[in-house]
This record gives structure tokens, C-alpha cells and sequence, in this order.
């Protein structure tokens, strides 16, 4: 299980500043923060139009990874809210806390272990008549979960918990999985979906937030290969990233110190990356051994082991897990695509998102909206919209649009001028190279189409 006290190992990022991105997010309409009009709810965000396509695009990559290109690894959607006893069992009840700190001065909180980063915290004694200082209580632990209660009466026998990982719901449907599913180790479950934690000091952005998405893959092994299948998934899903386009210098995997190791694993590493505010966890592989398992099986009764028939083997499978977070790696996607040059003198900011990531894959433009123009523009939108996503757009001078497209990260731009009415052809512009071709219609679905299948690494290596 993270811990903040991992976020922001000092090293100096690159250029490109939380504040850059924020803006742009902001500016385009990727995300917002939540509850606005009515001055915002810390630390919480609502997705826009682009922000939607975006994470959409990182978590149908991570499908694709775990089931699309593999048959080893099934789909699970489980409820937020699960049987109490299930925070028993993981140990959360009692575990998943951080040490609080207030102060009576200011009713501000901090993490006891972060004091120091705090700006409260530098002011730890309270003289008579200074308003300035603070005055600290001491540290007590806090539980993280978000605790509700189920049905009208409010007592603690109602009380359950909005889940704090996605991967409990897959270790309590384990005995579904091997049943219905017919599977034997090595298999996995996969999930995708939203996790709640009453974070203490929330921060940078997505990066931290209460509310946020997860993308938790369980695999199931025989206890003697548990090892081999760690460093397979460590390598695994650096490549993921990789192919994605995110700079080779820009990830690095840091293995835990046994002291900084969860109560559940017997190694964790994490797959870190770059962020402006430094080196911080972007996922967690962790060997979680047969923790879970036994854990529930004890706490539910019921049998959670592989039993096989024919041979009588008979174990409880340890587990290696593969944690992402959606949000998370959004933005260091976005962190990873921005960036600013000049270009003829003028300034533009281009995402330079792997157009798999690129929430618009090709915008199609009039050249001006007159002499039949539009509507051709529009017919080969509608004929381009049906194999990848596609955006029409006719406002503006043809310069404003494609700094706009260049801004929400679209690599493709298609413009219909004057000469397509006599030869059927278009100019294809590239977002990165800002190279303009003169193509066919006809083919030219099936050319995008093949493009976002190609290997891709990022430009700004080249520029760099
Ligand atoms: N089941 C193991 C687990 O939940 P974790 O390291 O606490 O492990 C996995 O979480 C991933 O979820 C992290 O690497 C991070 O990407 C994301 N994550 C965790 N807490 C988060 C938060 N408060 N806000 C945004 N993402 C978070």
C-alpha cells in the first residue's frame, strides 16, 4: 500500500511544470475542479470532454494489455461496497492509517510524518499574543477508509466502507472466478474502477486526490513460481509504459526496503516517474504471498485454495498484483506530452500524446467555409468518424484550429481546400513534424487506421 512519504523524492524534473499542465487542462476542458460554482470540494475533479476520451484511452490500453494481447487474465467489476468484515480481513480496519496532527490554531491537519513540508508545522510553539504560531496536538492514527451506513438506521452494526483498492473485490470473488471461470493458476483477475481514501494532505493535482480510479490486476500462482511471476510483471508493465510512449529517462523502478514493505507483501517495487514535484510512485508491483486468501478464509469460512482432481494438488496460490492508478498515470501522460516552442515566431503548445493516448485521433478542417468546402469536410468526417475517433471543425482561422487541435494532443489534422473538389485529395498535416502531405481520400481511413497500430516513441527524445 502507498505511502505518501514516497511522493516527491527530490531530483530536479524538466521544464514542464504542474502549473503548465493544470492550465491546460483547465484551458481545454480535460479537468476541472469538482463542485466549482460553489468555490470547489478539495481535492476533487470532474472530467471534461477531452479528459474523458484521455483516461478512457489509458484504461482500454491497460485492458488491452491485460486481456486483449492474453488469455490468462479474466474481467471483474465488484461493488464499492463490500461486507465489513472484508476490512477485517485485509487488515484495513486496523492497519490502513496515517499519524494525524492538528493544530487548534489554524484547525488545519498534517500528517505527522510530513510536518516538516508543512508550512504550519514550522511554527510548532504557541507564544502568548502570537496569532502567527500554531498549536499542535499530538499524533494520533487516523484511518484512512471513508466509513458510511447502509440502510436508514445509523448505527455502527450499519456501518460500511466506500473501498479503499479495487483489489478486495477481486480476492473475495476468487472462488467465483475458479468456478465459473474454469481457470487454474497461473490466471488473473482484472479490475477497473474507483477507490476512496480519506487522505490526509491531498495533493498536486490528480496526483493525490480522495476520490480516485484504479487498475488492479491479481495473478494467481503456484507458491514455488511466485518469484518468477513478480519479475515477469515488473517487466511487463514497464513495458506498457514504454510502448506508450512515456521517456525511457523519464521511469525508473525503485524496489521497497524491507522496513517501507506492507503488512501483506513480501516484495513490492515501484514503477516510478519523473513528476515536476520529483520522482513519486506511478504503480506498485507487489508480492502480496498468500496473504489475502488465507486472510478471507478465515475471516468468511470458506475454502480459498486451488484443488486439483485429477493429481490432488492441493495449495493456496500466492498472488503477484500489479497496481495502477488511472488518474495517476493520465498525468504523467500529460506531464510526459506537454510541450511549448516556437514556431515562425509565434508560440505553440502541443501534446504530443501517443495518438492511441490522443483523446482526438484526426480533426477534419475546412480551408474556409465557403465554395463547397464545409460540406465536403463534413461528408469525409462522417465517413472518418466511423473507423476512429474524429472531431469536425469549421470556426476560426485555419491557423487558430490547428493550435487548438495541437493543444488537445490530435495527431492528425485533414483539410479540404480548394483542389479537393477536382482531385479528390486532401493535405494531411502532422502534429509533431508539422509536416504537410498531399494524400487521397480514398485510403486515407485505412492509412490513419494503420498508423495507430505502428510502434511510436516519443519526439521529444529527437528534440532533446
Ligand atoms: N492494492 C494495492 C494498492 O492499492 P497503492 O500503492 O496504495 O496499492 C496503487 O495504490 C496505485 O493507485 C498507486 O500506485 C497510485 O497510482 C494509485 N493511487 C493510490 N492512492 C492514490 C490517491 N490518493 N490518488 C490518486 N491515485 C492513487
Amino acid at each position: 500500500m502507498e505511502t505518501e512519504a514516497a511522493d516527491q523524492r527530490a531530483e530536479p524534473a524538466d521544464d514542464v511544470t504542474l502549473d503548465d499542465v493544470v492550465s491546460l487542462c483547465k484551458r481545454r476542458g480535460f479537468i476541472f475542479q469538482s463542485s466549482e460554482i460553489y468555490g470547489g470540494l478539495g481535492s476533487t475533479y470532474d472530467y471534461g470532454h477531452y479528459g474523458v476520451l484521455l483516461k478512457n484511452n489509458v484504461k482500454d490500453e491497460w485492458w488491452r494489455a491485460m486481456i486483449g494481447e492474453r488469455d490468462d487474465i479474466v474481467a471483474l467489476d465488484s461493488a464499492i461496497l463490500q461486507h465489513p468484515r472484508t476490512w477485517e480481513a485485509s487488515g484495513h480496519l486496523e492497519g490502513f492509517t496515517d499519524p494525524l496532527i492538528d493544530c487548534r490554531a489554524c484547525k488545519m491537519r498534517f500528517r505527522a510524518d510530513k510536518l516538516e513540508d508543512s508550512s504550519c508545522g514550522r511554527k510548532p510553539s504557541k507564544r502568548p499574543g502570537d496569532t502567527e504560531a500554531c498549536d499542535l496536538t499530538d499524533a494520533r492514527q487516523f484511518n484512512l477508509m471513508f466509513e458510511t451506513h447502509m440502510g436508514a438506521v445509523r448505527d455502527d452494526a450499519s456501518a460500511v466502507y466506500l473501498r479503499p483498492e479495487t483489489a478486495q473485490g477481486i480476492f473475495v470473488n476468487f472462488k467465483n472466478v475458479l468456478q465459473f471461470a474454469r481457470r487454474k493458476p497461473p490466471f488473473g483477475i482484472a479490475q477497473v474502477g474507483k477507490s476512496f481514501r480519506n487522505e490526509i494532505t491531498p495533493q498536486n493535482f490528480i496526483f493525490r486526490t480522495r476520490e480516485f480510479e484504479q487498475m488492479e490486476m491479481e495473478f494467481f500462482v503456484a507458491p514455488d513460481e511466485a518469484e518468477r511471476w513478480f519479475d515477469y510483471w515488473l517487466g511487463e508493465r514497464r513495458r506498457w509504459y514504454d510502448e506508450l510512449g512515456i521517456r525511457p529517462d523519464h521511469l525508473r523502478l525503485r524496489a521497497h526496503p524491507t522496513d517501507e514493505l506492507s503488512h501483506y507483501s513480501t516484495a513490492t517495487s515501484d514503477i516510478e516517474y519523473l513528476f515536476p514535484i520529483g520522482w513519486s510512485e506511478l504503480e506498485g508491483i507487489a508480492n502480496r504471498g498468500d496473504f489475502d486468501l488465507r486472510q478471507h478464509s478465515e475471516f468468511s469460512g470458506e475454502k480459498l485454495e486451488y484443488f486439483d482432481q485429477q493429481s490432488g494438488e492441493r495449495y493456496v496460490p500466492h498472488v503477484i498484483e500489479p497496481a495502477a492508478g488511472a488518474d495517476r498515470a493520465t498525468l504523467a501522460f500529460l506531464v510526459d506530452a506537454y510541450d511549448a516552442e516556437e514556431v515562425e515566431g509565434r508560440q505553440r503548445t502541443v501534446l504530443r500524446l501517443h495518438p492511441r493516448l490522443a483523446p482526438v485521433k484526426v480533426a477534419v478542417l475546412p480551408l474556409v467555409s465557403k465554395e463547397g468546402m464545409p460540406e465536403r469536410a463534413r461528408a469525409l468526417y462522417e465517413q472518418l468518424r466511423r473507423r476512429l475517433r474524429a472531431e469536425y471543425d469549421e470556426g476560426g482561422s485555419i491557423g487558430k484550429r490547428y493550435r487548438r487541435q495541437d493543444e488537445i494532443g490530435t495527431p492528425w489534422g485533414v483539410t479540404v481546400d480548394g483542389q479537393t473538389a477536382d482531385d479528390d485529395t486532401v493535405t494531411l498535416r502532422d502534429r509533431d513534424s508539422l509536416e504537410q502531405v498531399r494524400v487521397p481520400i480514398d485510403g486515407l481511413a485505412d492509412e490513419l487506421v494503420a498508423r495507430l497500430e505502428a510502434p511510436w516513441r516519443s519526439p521529444k527524445l529527437e528534440a532533446g
